[in-house]
């Protein structure tokens, strides 16, 4: 039966455990304001990436329909975001969301803020200013090797992300993030192999002796070159231009967070940080205004609670079919048609190829309640024929979600 498009601004992915996290549709300025009647000096952790002063413009390239994610390169490239170039402009947004930002951190949080060599030091300067020079930290040098070589001047190959504390209070947990290092520091030390065959160093220094064993862990320094950046095939990569690796982000997350405590994205982009605060048990806020950022959401973070806040429009919403059935205790739906834009879309893609995945649920004073979703993935191609939602009272719902992050609501009733 046809369905009626309706108005949604709250999309609820429940689970048996309480939501433990949000991602915000919208600019930073406006959707931080709008979170700190509830969260001011409630955040332990920010972490922000936010465009690095470029002027470039970049993409989500993606895979469409099942045969796009069948191979193994994505088919269409979509704009997700300008970034800023010009410097006062930049600056100012900057400042806008730092100051924002201080508010929303604890007494003992502290913050992260990733940059390159055009913003560093004009973004090390303004966070002295708004969070003082004595609550600096670290400048860490994320060092990768992906990216062009140049011979006008050194390969820029290295990332800053200056670290701060929103007080000396702050609760900084090195033992976290410990590890083996894979090459163990021989140089100028002797080897030994004790008793119990564990391998060691030794060096003697101002008439002491200092031994070191390779499989001791050891805490990272300021210089991180054993984070590799994303490699074009690597299974982690979204699609989405600009995605930081989950590797790198864990590390912030957990040496700067505990279990429980909230993790705050402002620039959330591809949800990155959200994965990493989800995988250790941290709940999460994040921010972004590329639409696209919902669909890898969806992604990443399913399996756990979380609400996915925007305002999708009524109005302009493809015509879609939508037949269900009721069954033992629950209602069967299928996703009969969807008149969804093919513009520009590869060769041969049909409506229902621009569909990225769709949901079944109900509509609820605090939102729409996801109850079952079929969304591509390299694994699982096809989208599932059919969807289930146990029988309840109120509003059964369908959501539908294009290729190009947009997703349209839809009452839905039992065909007649
Ligand atoms: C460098 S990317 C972040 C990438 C992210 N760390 C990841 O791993 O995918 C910067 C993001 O900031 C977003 N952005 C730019 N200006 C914004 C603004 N004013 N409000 C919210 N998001 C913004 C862009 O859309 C982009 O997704």
């Amino acid at each position: 039966m046809t369905a009626r498009p309706v108005h949604v601004t709250r999309e609820i992915h429940p689970s048996n455990r309480e939501i433990s996290g949000r991602l915000l549709l919208g600019d930073a300025v406006s959707r931080l304001e709008g979170l700190l009647p509830e969260f001011e000096g409630r955040v332990k952790l920010i972490y922000m990436d936010p465009p690095f002063m470029t002027g470039d413009r970049f993409f989500m390239r993606l895979r469409v329909g099942a045969e796009g994610w069948r191979g193994s390169r994505a088919n269409f490239a979509v704009p997700s975001y300008r970034d800023l170039r010009d410097r006062e402009e930049y600056l100012s947004l900057l400042r806008a969301v730092l100051t924002l930002c201080r508010r929303l951190l604890r007494e003992d949080g502290m913050i992260f803020v990733h940059v390159d060599y055009r913003a560093d030091a004009h973004v090390r300067l303004l966070m002295d200013e708004l969070f003082g020079e004595r609550n600096f930290l670290n400048e860490i040098i994320w060092v990768y090797q992906s990216g062009g070589r140049s011979v006008r001047h050194f390969s820029r190959k290295h990332d800053v992300i200056l670290f701060y504390a929103r007080s000396q209070e702050y609760d900084f947990n090195i033992d976290a993030v410990m590890s083996v290092p894979k090459q163990p520091r021989s140089n100028h030390m002797r080897r030994h192999v004790d008793p119990d065959g564990r391998v060691y160093r030794s060096i003697r220094a101002n008439g002491k002796v200092y031994t070191y064993y390779d499989d001791d862990p050891v805490a990272p320094t300021d210089v991180w070159a054993d984070l590799n950046h994303l490699q074009q095939k690597d299974p982690e990569r979204t699609g989405y231009d600009n995605q930081k690796p989950l590797a790198l982000l864990e590390r912030i997350v957990r040496c700067a967070s505990r279990e429980g405590e909230w993790v705050l994205d402002p620039f959330a982009g591809s949800a990155t940080t959200l994965e990493a605060a989800r995988r250790n048990g941290r709940r999460f806020l994040g921010v972004e205004r590329c639409a696209l950022s919902l669909n890898i959401a969806r992604r990443r973070l399913a399996g756990c609670g979380y609400a996915l806040e925007f305002d999708a429009p009524a109005e302009d919403a493809p015509a879609c079919r939508v037949s269900v059935r009721a069954g033992v205790g629950f209602y069967h739906a299928s996703l009969e048609a969807f008149e969804a834009d093919t513009e520009g879309l590869p060769e041969g893609a049909g409506p229902l190829d621009a569909v990225d995945g769709w949901s079944l649920g109900y509509l609820r004073e605090d939102g729409y309640h996801v109850m079952d979703e079929t969304l591509r993935t390299r694994r699982a191609p096809e989208l599932r024929e059919e969807l289930a939602a146990p029988v309840y009272d109120g509003q059964l719902m369908a959501a539908v979600s294009d290729v190009r992050g947009r997703t349209w609501y839809y009452a839905v009733a039992l065909d007649e």
